[in-house]
């Protein structure tokens, strides 16, 4: 019989792990909180309405025998840590579901816990919340940023989020404002490797806290020069000041927006998008830069 996988949240990254759960052979559910058409119409995966309760989670878990649940919903805000505490209630309930990873998708959560800080309220404490507990497996999959912004739209299920990922590859708009000197590490990984190991994890009997992976390590002033020299464009790259990222999240009228604009600032100039190295899982091999822009060319999703 098919192993059972459960994705919470019918968005962008849940596509990739749809395919790539279907791939290796797992029968997938995925639970969304209203029809989402891309995942409802699909004959091959089981779709369920939810309302992420606990109660919902548990009978959806047991009914198909849910071996493993991956939270993949997008919110930086109460909602976050309600859902994920709906999971975990769930899971240590439930007779099957016993593994469990959060929608963490950060960087390096080592050294730069807090960074960005929108997750200061959401994901630090539900990683303390996780570690207090010993019911349910759980690791958090790390993984800088997606590199898939590299890619134009038509070859992505990322939506467009030009400028917090601060090149724009679809409009034509050449100006790039790098936030410090574009000097700093940054890590990245094409999100359908990351739902790869998403896959392989399943594979493996014990997890570590974390789940490190990183398909390249590079800076904002090479991946532009890269994607120049790739696209035959002249990017105009200014560099912002950290002293006016820093003045904007000091500043006590700042909107939330601008805030969240600066928190993802800071994450790039801080070299919190870089998973530490010698913490990298490596059994799944991960796609560079310059294969993903190879793999754009091609047609379908990189
Ligand atoms: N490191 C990176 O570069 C990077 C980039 C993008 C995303 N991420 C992370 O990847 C994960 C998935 O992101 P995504 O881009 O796939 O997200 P998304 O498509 O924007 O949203 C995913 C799901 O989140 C749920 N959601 C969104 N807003 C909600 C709200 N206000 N209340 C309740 N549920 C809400 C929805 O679930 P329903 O199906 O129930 O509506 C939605 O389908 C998140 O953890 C995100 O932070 C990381």
């Amino acid at each position: 019989m098919a192993r059972t996988v459960a994705l919470v949240g019918a968005g962008d990254v849940a596509k990739y792990f749809v395919e790539e759960f279907l791939r290796v052979g797992y029968k997938v559910i995925v639970l969304s909180r209203a029809a989402r058409p891309w995942f409802s119409d699909r004959p091959d995966i089981i779709f369920c309405v939810s309302d992420y309760t606990t109660a919902s989670f548990l009978e959806i878990f047991d009914t198909y025998t849910v071996e493993a649940v991956f939270c993949l919903i997008h919110d930086n805000s109460f909602l976050y840590t309600s859902v994920h505490e709906s999971i975990l209630s769930a899971c240590t309930a439930s007779k099957t579901a016993k593994r469990f990873v959060p929608s963490e998708y950060d960087g390096n959560i080592d050294v730069h816990w807090d960074k960005p800080r929108f997750h200061l309220h959401t994901h630090v404490p539900f990683r303390e919340r996780l570690a207090r507990q010993d019911a349910i497996k759980y690791t958090l999959l790390c993984h800088g940023w997606f590199m898939d912004y590299v890619v134009p739209a038509d070859k992505i299920y990322l939506k467009d989020i030009y400028p917090v990922w601060p090149v724009d590859i679809n409009n034509g708009f050449d100006d790039v404002v790098i936030p410090g000197s574009g000097e700093e590490a940054i890590g990245l990984t094409a999100a359908r490797d990351v739902a790869r190991v998403g896959a392989q994890l399943l594979e493996v009997p014990e997890w570590t806290e974390k789940t490190y992976v990183c398909g390249e390590y590079t800076t904002w002033n090479v991946l532009i020069a890269q994607l120049g020299r790739f696209y035959g464009r002249r990017f105009n790259i200014v560099y912002k000041p950290v002293s006016g990222v820093q003045k904007v999240m000091d500043d006590p009228a700042a909107t939330e927006t601008a805030l969240n604009f600066a928190y993802m600032e800071e994450w790039n100039f801080s070299g919190a998008s870089a998973p530490p190295k010698e913490q990298l899982l490596s059994e799944v091999r991960l796609r560079s830069v310059a294969e993903l822009l190879e793999d754009g060319k091609r047609g379908g999703v990189v």
